[in-house]
């Protein structure tokens, strides 16, 4: 199927710049013009940073996500960083997503695909075009790939040069994430490993060691049947994709190609693209891009989102209601999250849409801290996931996915957990360039704690 011919007739026809045509938000003012075009146009001729064939693959792991029989886990940095940029933290945040996933799995006895937010999430809608400090107004950080986070006008241009740069570092995160993925060190083994000793240290550790012991006996017993990483590429490899949001669309443009299998065009710069909760508006550049691409899709839904409103966008961007094409993303807030998501479940099962359904629980929880700064609280993002299981549980469809931001590091950006991080804290491990994540213990915790959830609904039937 290709979506570059439309079903409606009244639409002009896509191509990977009809998007330029259409108003467009959150884009960055380039100060001159033919340096971004120049770039552009290098990037035009640059390699695949996936393939379409990975992308397909996803889509069909993720349709079996809508029907019920696997679990998504997406997660990554709110803002992936130049300065961050370390073999070490790309390596961290994998072993992380793949330990939640194994507990995971182990408790809703489903496949738990694995998405990272890395290798390409850049880019970043901010709710205030301009920061003002001390009478200073200069244009906001938007992202490394656009602008630098230092407050100063250098700093704060947006910089053509930056998008090759963020191009390289995708590059090579996704080198490394390929032998990590596939050289040995996704060992499920290994990774249960970590998990144990994650647990044995961790001040709830009663808690978390009857399924950790148990998920080491099912381990135990395998290896004794002779099913061993030596002789089956099940418990040695995994899966990992990619994904981003499409924010800056020359970017995702001069990255869209034609695949030579199937003469359908795929966004290369990752196997997964999300539409933003700011740039979701229908007749807008940001759903025109996505409409033509043929890669599986998410769309952030936040409390604004209406039931009609979404019926819409879908018409626009899975006409032939395709599944694995669409995840819905939803980030109510926990206070939000009743009201305004039971309704949308309920009108996309009455319409028969094939949906992905997935939590976001980071991004409706913000606050601010007594003390000034941006963090979320554990238990608040834990509720939302919670309610989110619940909704489904009672609608009768499929709690399909989680979608946090979080890192394999040692940071203190959100409160609570069982190593409890407090406002206190927050300074002195604050790192992020954007919002603030999970760090690997909250992460792991947030995983056993949504494993609890599966185990409860598998038991009481799905
Ligand atoms: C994000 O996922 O980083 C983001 C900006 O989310 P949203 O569009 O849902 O606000
Ligand atoms: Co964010």
């Amino acid at each position: 199927m290709t979506q570059q011919t439309t079903h409606n007739a009244s639409v002009a026809p896509w191509t990977p710049r009809s998007w330029r045509e259409k108003p467009i938000k959150h884009q960055p003012a380039y100060e001159d013009a033919s340096a971004l075009k120049q770039v552009i146009d290098r990037l035009r001729n640059y390699p695949p940073l996936v393939f379409a064939g990975e992308a397909r693959a996803l889509k069909k792991a993720l349709a079996s996500v809508a029907a019920g029989e696997a679990f998504l886990l997406q997660g990554g940095d709110c803002a992936e960083s130049f300065a961050e940029f370390h073999a070490l933290n790309i390596r961290d945040t994998f072993r992380v997503i793949l330990q939640m996933a194994v507990v995971m799995t182990f408790a809703a006895r489903i496949p738990v695909i694995k998405v990272g937010r890395l290798a390409g999430q850049f880019a970043k809608p901010r709710s205030q075009a301009d920061e003002t400090r001390d009478g200073v107004t200069l244009p906001s950080y938007k992202g490394d790939i656009i602008n630098d986070s230092a407050f100063t006008p250098a700093a704060r241009a947006a910089d053509p040069e930056r998008i090759i740069q963020a191009y390289n570092q995708s590059a090579a995160t996704l080198n490394l994430l390929r032998a990590f993925a596939q050289g040995g060190y996704a060992d499920l083994h290994r990774i249960h490993k970590w998990t144990l000793e994650f647990v044995q240290d961790h001040p709830l550790s009663e808690r978390y060691d009857a399924l950790a012991q148990n998920l080491e006996q099912a381990l135990d017993f395998m290896a004794a049947a002779g099913i061993t990483a030596e002789n089956s590429p099940q418990i040695r490899e995994v899966a990992f994709y990619t994904s981003h949001e499409a924010l800056l669309l020359p970017y995702e443009e001069a990255l869209t190609r034609t695949d030579s299998t199937t003469g359908d065009c795929y966004d290369v710069s990752a196997h997964f693209l999300w539409l933003g909760d700011r740039t979701r508006q229908p007749d807008h550049a940001h759903v025109e891009f996505l409409r033509g691409i043929n890669n599986p899709i998410g769309i952030k839904c936040g409390p604004t989102m209406t039931g009609e409103g979404l019926i819409e966008l879908l018409d626009i961007l899975n006409p032939d209601n395709e599944a694995g094409r669409i995840t819905l993303i939803s980030r109510m807030g926990r206070n939000k999250v009743e009201e305004h998501l039971a309704p949308l479940v309920r009108r996309m099962k009455a319409e028969g849409r094939s949906i992905v359904w997935s939590c976001d629980p980071m991004h409706g929880n913000t606050i601010n801290a007594a003390n000034g700064y941006k963090t979320r609280v554990f238990d608040t993002i834990l509720s939302e996931v919670k309610q989110f299981f619940a909704i489904h549980h009672a609608e009768g469809t499929h709690a399909g996915g989680i979608h946090i931001e979080m890192t394999g590091q040692d940071v203190t950006e959100c409160t609570g957990g069982g190593r409890e991080v407090k406002e206190e804290n927050l300074s002195e491990r604050y790192h992020t360039h954007c919002d603030p994540r999970l760090n690997a213990s909250q992460a792991l915790e947030l995983a056993f704690l949504i494993a609890d959830e599966l185990e409860s609904h598998r038991k009481r039937g799905r």
